[in-house]
């Protein structure tokens, strides 16, 4: 089982600069929230409850005072300083004494992932216990991101942003991990653009063929928030579903509440903590 999750939370966000000159990029709003309820509402989603959450210097108190230590939600939040934006790889080398000998769930902040068969896809790859578990989605354009190809149902290559056509089957950014993801971490080198790859981490798996794929089907949305067009395609996207269904995506606490994690008490101390605004007449209907 899986039942510690890591969120990246930190980077330089240099492709949204000037928004993120003050602010860190986890916290801009994707509509109605900030994008870090986005992917932590996939771990809780995955009944992930002890998470570290990776965040730049001088930033903690920014994060606390949004999620605080995750009581809110009925999980426990630590956070961790990345000095420099070393890579996707240095979350487990900083995060080292908080997976200890456990599995371990990598979420990077800014991604968005969403759709009905999600759910039982991230349960199922909970309970494999060995190896290391990738989520691919067909993309448009597979040079901007890392890219795996399949062949007979097996990942035959792994390259990150490929400027020569491998295949379209993105590598996105949720992933499942055993423990030897730390020590495989921590014998990675600097890549030429001095940072620790995960691609270089995942093909360490696949040498011993430990590494393993799950689809994001057409059903299912995957978006990653990194550049200005991105980001407003994520916020016009879940204003359209939610106006649309009067259901919110990524209510952290409706979703805490649905688990039994918290009650209804909790909730109205939730609505106390947020004011007047749209997201608490939200968990007003929650529980009435
Ligand atoms: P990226 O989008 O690759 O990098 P970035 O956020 O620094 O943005 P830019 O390329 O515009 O400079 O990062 C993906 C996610 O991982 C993002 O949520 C930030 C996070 N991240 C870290 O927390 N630490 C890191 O060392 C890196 C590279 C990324």
């Amino acid at each position: 089982m899986i039942n510690k999750g890591i969120i990246l939370a930190g980077g330089s966000g240099t492709r949204l600069s000037p928004l993120t000159k003050a602010v860190n990029k986890q916290l801009l709003p994707i509509y109605d929230k900030p994008l870090i309820f986005y992917p932590l509402s996939i771990l809780m989603l995955a009944n992930i409850k002890n998470i570290l959450m990776i965040v730049n210097p001088g930033q903690i108190e920014n994060f606390k005072s949004l999620l605080g230590d995750g009581k809110r939600f009925g999980i426990k939040i630590q956070y961790k300083i990345q000095k420099k934006p070393k890579g996707l790889a240095d979350a487990f080398i900083l995060g080292k004494s908080f997976i200890k000998r456990d599995n371990v769930a990598l979420i990077l902040g800014d991604n968005f992932f969403y759709g009905q068969s999600l759910t039982d896809k991230l349960e199922k790859s909970l309970t494999h216990n060995k190896g290391a578990r990738i989520f691919l989605k067909n993309v448009k354009k597979p040079e901007n991101f890392g890219v795996a190809k399949i062949v007979n149902k097996k990942i035959k290559k792994i390259v990150e942003k490929p400027k020569k056509y491998i295949s379209n089957l993105a590598i996105t950014g949720l992933y499942f991990f055993d423990n030897n993801v730390v020590k495989y971490s921590k014998s990675l080198k600097l890549s030429k653009r001095k940072e620790f790859e995960i691609v270089d981490l995942l093909k360490k798996y696949n040498k011993k063929n430990k590494l393993f794929a799950e689809f994001i089907g057409r059903g299912g949305a995957w978006l990653d928030t990194g550049s200005i067009n991105d980001l407003y395609d994520a916020s016009s996207f879940v204003s359209a579903l939610e106006n649309r269904q009067g259901l919110k995506i990524a209510c952290l606490e409706e979703i805490a509440l649905s688990n039994g994690w918290i009650n209804k008490s909790q909730i109205r101390s939730a609505i106390k903590f947020y004011g007047k605004c749209n997201y608490s007449n939200y968990l007003k209907k929650l529980v009435k």
